[in-house]
């Protein structure tokens, strides 16, 4: 069974990243936002994706055009009602994810839909249990930036019918073109479980005042061909979302490795989130330039 009619709650960076892939492989897609301006600015990001995606003849005129048409945006969370799949994409907080899932088990009106979770990091099992339909939520969980990341992560939890992970997986691998992964459902997954640390590793050394942030992530590009230096990839991910997968694997395995270092949280508390905010462990003029500290 095809998933033909997706929603997506959040439309953020992920949110619109996986707006933007379905919608470019012929998948009709509605986008909910918190408030019109955050749809319309979901929307934006939207366009400006896919204008990128033609500057580098990734995709036609045509193409283009055919994808926008079947993404809309709005704020009514009503409009996921005759869905056929729902991923929710909001910000990587426990509490909000908790009362979507609660929200989304109301408002999606056919009883097979499947209801995944793009969480990083939050257990499945937890998003399941504030639903009344458990057997049909998993954690399908992709990778930044979407359109180019050809990752995704599927997370069944305990309860996960069989059914709803060959569907989840059909709908990845073969509608979306990704390579999927499966793992099980502990805080952190695969990737995230491994990435993090590096990261945090990375931000002591900076705070220890060992290594320059530049110096940090020369030496993984130039020393280990990573695309991108831990520092500029935690600006890329979003300081605040990579405090919060943080203190998820904090929270479930206690070890002192996950726990995030006293300079991530005042950069946090500071609004020093990254690319997003314009600065992070560096500035930035426009999307994808680091400038330096
Ligand atoms: N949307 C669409 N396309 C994009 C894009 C975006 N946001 N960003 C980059 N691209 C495309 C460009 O158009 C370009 O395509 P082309 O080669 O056909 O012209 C290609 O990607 C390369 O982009 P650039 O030349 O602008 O820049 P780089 O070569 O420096 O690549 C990068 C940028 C793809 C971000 C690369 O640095 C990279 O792969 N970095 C690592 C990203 C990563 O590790 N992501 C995982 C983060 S962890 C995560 O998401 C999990 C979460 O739970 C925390």
């Amino acid at each position: 069974m095809t998933v033909t009619q997706l929603g997506v709650v959040g439309g953020g960076l992920m949110g619109s990243g996986i707006a933007e892939v379905a919608a470019r492989r012929g998948i009709d897609v509605v986008v909910v936002e918190a408030t019109d301006d955050a749809a319309k600015a979901a929307l934006g990001r939207i366009e400006r994706s896919i204008a990128r995606g033609l500057r580098s003849s990734k995709l036609s005129e045509a193409e283009a055009e055919a994808a926008l048409g079947r993404i809309s945006v709005t704020s009514d969370l009503e409009a996921l009602g005759d869905r056929d799949a729902v991923i929710e994409a909001v910000i990587e907080d426990e509490a909000t994810k908790l009362a979507v899932f609660a929200k989304l088990d109301h408002v999606v009106t056919r009883a097979d839909a499947l209801l995944a979770s793009n969480t990083s990091s939050i257990p499945i099992m937890k998003l399941a249990m504030a639903t009344q339909r458990p057997e049909y939520v998993i954690g399908i969980h992709f990778f930044n930036p979407v359109p180019v990341m050809p990752l995704v992560e599927l997370v069944p939890s305990l309860l996960t019918s069989e059914a709803t992970q060959e569907r989840a997986h059909a709908f990845a691998a073969d509608q979306l073109g990704k390579h999927v992964i499966k793992a099980k459902d502990r805080a952190g997954f695969i990737v995230n479980a491994l990435l993090i640390p590096y990261i945090l590793s990375a931000v002591r050394m900076l705070e220890s005042g060992f290594a320059t942030a530049e110096d940090i992530d020369t030496g993984m590009v130039d020393g280990c061909a990573h695309p991108m230096g831990p520092l500029a990839l935690a600006d890329l991910i979003g300081l605040d979302t990579t405090m919060a997968v943080a203190e998820s694997l904090y929270e479930e395995f206690k070890e002192p490795l996950f726990a995030p270092p006293p300079l991530l949280s005042r950069m946090c508390e500071a609004g020093l989130l990254g690319r997003k905010s314009g600065r992070g462990f560096y500035r930035y003029d426009e999307p994808s330039a680091p400038k330096g500290g």
